[in-house]
């Protein structure tokens, strides 16, 4: 798995990953209010947050991963020298209109309860959570074996997680949108239909109820 400045360089030069990522950031900017906070969890390299940074937004960032934030510190240097960009770590104590989550962040993760109850703290009342995530349905991976071995279990329990594949969990919605609840509700999904079949990533938009 890419890390650091090599995962920079991969996921900046790669044209898919690109378009994916404008309209993640399309969706994202468009549901910020002017001048209003945003939290990038598990912000990566900060290619995102340089760009809410870029817009007026005063953005947060959390980064487990030394690596990766130690390349957001070189990426973001003049926006963390302005205060534009904040590094932030658990317990998260910033308070943001939104909180975003590109790139498979929430598929690290086994069950999201405690995240979304952590996130209720953090998120306005009206705000909200735009978390990008593998997208289960994706006939791409029909081709994989571990695809198909894990069938049953996505249609019975909407989960399953490929050991091989560091551990990454992929969902149903509506298993992210049931930890989600109480705090949060699903107000978006995209694509639906015949989109989930043919896009390696869902966009999962939750409102701060
Ligand atoms: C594929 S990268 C995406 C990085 C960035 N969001 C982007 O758009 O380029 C997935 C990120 O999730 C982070 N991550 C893994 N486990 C996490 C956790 N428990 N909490 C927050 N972030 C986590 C990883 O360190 C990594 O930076």
């Amino acid at each position: 798995m890419h890390v650091g400045e090599q995962y920079h360089e991969f996921i900046q030069t790669s044209p898919r990953d690109q378009a994916v990522r404008d309209r993640f950031l399309k969706m994202a900017l468009d549901l910020l209010p002017e001048g209003a906070d945003v939290l990038d969890f598990g912000a990566g390299t900060g290619i995102d947050a340089k760009t809410y940074a870029a817009h007026g937004h005063l953005t947060f960032v959390y980064e487990p991963s030394a690596a990766m934030g130690e390349y957001l510190a070189q990426h973001c240097r003049d926006e963390i020298a302005r205060e534009t960009v904040i590094a932030t770590a658990p317990p998260l104590t910033c308070k943001v209109q939104g909180v975003t989550a590109n790139f498979a962040v929430l598929n690290h993760f086994e069950d999201h309860t405690s995240l979304f109850e952590d996130l209720s703290h953090v998120v306005h009342q009206g705000g909200f959570v735009l978390a990008s995530m593998l997208n289960p349905y994706y006939l791409g991976d029909v081709r994989y074996g571990w695809w198909r071995a894990n069938l049953l279990n996505l249609v019975r329990h909407g989960r399953y997680a490929i050991s091989s594949e560091s551990r990454i969990h992929r969902f149903a919605p509506r298993v992210v949108a049931r930890a989600a609840a109480p705090y949060f509700r699903l107000e978006r999904l995209s694509p639906r239909g015949l989109g989930l079949a043919t896009d390696l990533y869902m966009f999962l938009l939750f409102r701060r109820v």
